[in-house]
């Protein structure tokens, strides 16, 4: 019996770059303007796509990859702002349900409420959520493994964390204080803030198809997320992503 594959997305490509390096017989073909490789890790076949930024481009491609290459499911990585006040640079957080904070149909419907499907939460699968937890702890127990601790204290790391709770996505970058704190008090219980999560919640959702998603965080979502996000993508996410993902892939080759 041949397996399904599963499915990694990310929206940067410095993400995935390190992640193409570390898939053995990796083919790269073009679906849709994506350039998406399959191939093996740690023994099970896989597919890296690049989703590009934004609830569209996320959406397309995670139908996608379900229709064309029947994957078995699908985890999101990349990077986030934070959002509620313990929620650090560095610190990562993995996703348990993600809402759309810029989905407002009323007064037809609740505010964020996604018209039709009767909720504003999804979920992620709580089994590779679990996993995806102890895959990201144990790469934070050693974060000077995998970064140049100097970079670490630049970018005022000290000891990250790993928080999991509610992620919420939006077509829109989050850059100003204001914005945050207005985000905040609109939806207490969020962590982090991103661009593509709750839209390709919905997508599995629809197909029953298994979501996790876990997100680095790269700023704070203010006054200074242009340039924390810059540098953090540059220097930290790309590493943090594949130590991560290695790491939850060879802990299920052996579960
Ligand atoms: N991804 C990383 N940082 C972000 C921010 N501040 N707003 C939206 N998406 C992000």
């Amino acid at each position: 019996m041949t397996m399904r594959p599963i499915a990694i997305m990310g929206a940067m490509q410095e993400e995935l770059l390190g992640l193409k390096h570390a898939v053995q017989g990796a083919h790269t073909i073009n679906m849709g303007g994506r350039q998406v490789t399959t191939g093996n890790w740690h023994g099970h076949p896989v597919v890296l796509v690049l989703s590009r930024i934004g609830k569209v481009a996320a959406a397309t491609t995670a139908t996608a990859l379900i229709e064309r290459f029947d994957v078995a499911e699908i985890v999101f990585t990349g990077v986030a702002g934070g959002l509620a006040p313990g929620v650090h640079v560095g610190d990562m957080v993995v996703a348990t349900e993600f809402l759309q904070h810029d989905m407002d149909a009323s007064p037809l419907f609740p505010p964020m409420e996604v018209p039709l499907y009767d909720r504003a939460h999804f979920p992620t699968d709580t089994t590779m959520t679990q996993r995806l937890k102890l895959a990201a702890t144990a790469i934070l127990k050693n974060p000077a493994q995998w970064i140049d601790m100097e970079v670490l204290h630049e970018l005022q790391v000290h000891t990250p964390k790993v928080h999991s709770g509610l992620v919420v996505s939006g077509d829109r970058f989050i850059s100003t204080s204001q914005e945050s704190q207005s985000l905040q008090q609109r939806l207490p219980q969020a962590l982090a803030v991103e661009m593509e999560g709750a839209a390709v919640a919905q997508v599995c959702h629809d197909y029953g198809v298994p979501f996790a998603a876990v997100r680095t965080i790269s700023d704070r979502a203010d006054d200074t997320a242009t340039t924390d996000f810059t540098r953090f993508i540059h220097e930290v996410a790309s590493r943090y992503t594949s130590a991560l993902l290695g790491t939850w892939m060879a802990n299920r080759a052996s579960a």
